[in-house]
């Protein structure tokens, strides 16, 4: 029962894993299959929201209802994000960001040539978007909620815990979901292409924290959820 929660709130949602061109045909990607993010977006359109999708390619569909914003690189992300992020209530960081480009761009496809040495491939950095929309924030909309998403990994749940925490501060946003990564299994195969999550919402104010789990619409609806009650709703 999310009826209502968010009505005429505009709720900007990112997700799936941004794609890192090399040249034409080849690109630097990552694991996220979009799934959390979609489902937050189902979430938020339940809730009543008007949902802005930025999305990198998902490995499922996209929600009916939703204002989409296809996307494929970092840079792309960023520009789309930034604009849609003016006129939003909440802001939901659920892409699974590239944090390096390839420098250069090849015009051509690279090619495998006997009289050349093969290709070394050098990376920059990509701007931190959750970063630069919270400090976009200070100067337009105070009352903006942003959330981040992180993929914690520690040697235990304490060092994991201390981790999440540090980097919730260093973001600045108000909400960090942590992904509960379980003992023995990596980050990318507890969280990347799974049908459900474990997670923790954790806030900057020191509220909480909130558990949720189950399938990756029961996180969602949970998330949305704590949202709302720092919205205000009933
Ligand atoms: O630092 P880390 O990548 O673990 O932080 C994850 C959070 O930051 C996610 O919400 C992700 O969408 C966001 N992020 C971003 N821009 C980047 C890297 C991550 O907005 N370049």
């Amino acid at each position: 029962p999310l009826s209502g929660l968010l009505a005429g709130k505009h709720v900007l949602i990112t997700a799936g894993g941004t794609r890192e061109p090399l040249d034409p045909v080849r690109y630097l990607g990552n694991k996220s299959s979009g799934k959390q993010g979609v489902a937050l977006a189902e979430a938020a359109l339940a809730a009543g929201a008007d949902v802005t999708l930025v999305h990198a390619p998902l490995e499922v569909p996209a929600p009916a209802g939703a204002r989409l914003q296809p996307i494929e690189t970092a840079l792309e992300l960023r520009s789309a994000t930034l604009a849609a992020a003016a006129s939003a209530d909440v802001v939901i960081m659920a892409a699974a960001v590239a944090d390096f480009r390839p420098a250069n761009i090849s015009t051509g496809k690279i090619k495998k040539r006997d009289d050349v040495a093969d290709p070394v491939i050098t990376l920059v950095r990509n701007p931190d978007i959750l970063a630069e929309i919270v400090a976009h924030r200070a100067a337009q909309n105070q009352q903006q909620l942003i959330v981040g998403f992180a993929a914690e990994t520690g040697d235990d749940e304490a060092d994991a815990r201390t981790y999440a925490q540090a980097k919730l501060r260093r973001k600045g946003c108000d909400l960090l979901v942590v992904n509960e990564v379980g003992p023995g299994e990596t980050g990318s195969e507890r969280v990347f292409g799974r049908d459900s999550n474990q997670v923790e919402i954790i806030a900057l104010d020191g509220a909480g924290p909130v558990l949720a789990g189950g399938s990756k619409r029961e996180v969602a609806d949970a998330v949305v959820r704590v949202i709302a009650g720092r919205l205000g709703a009933p």
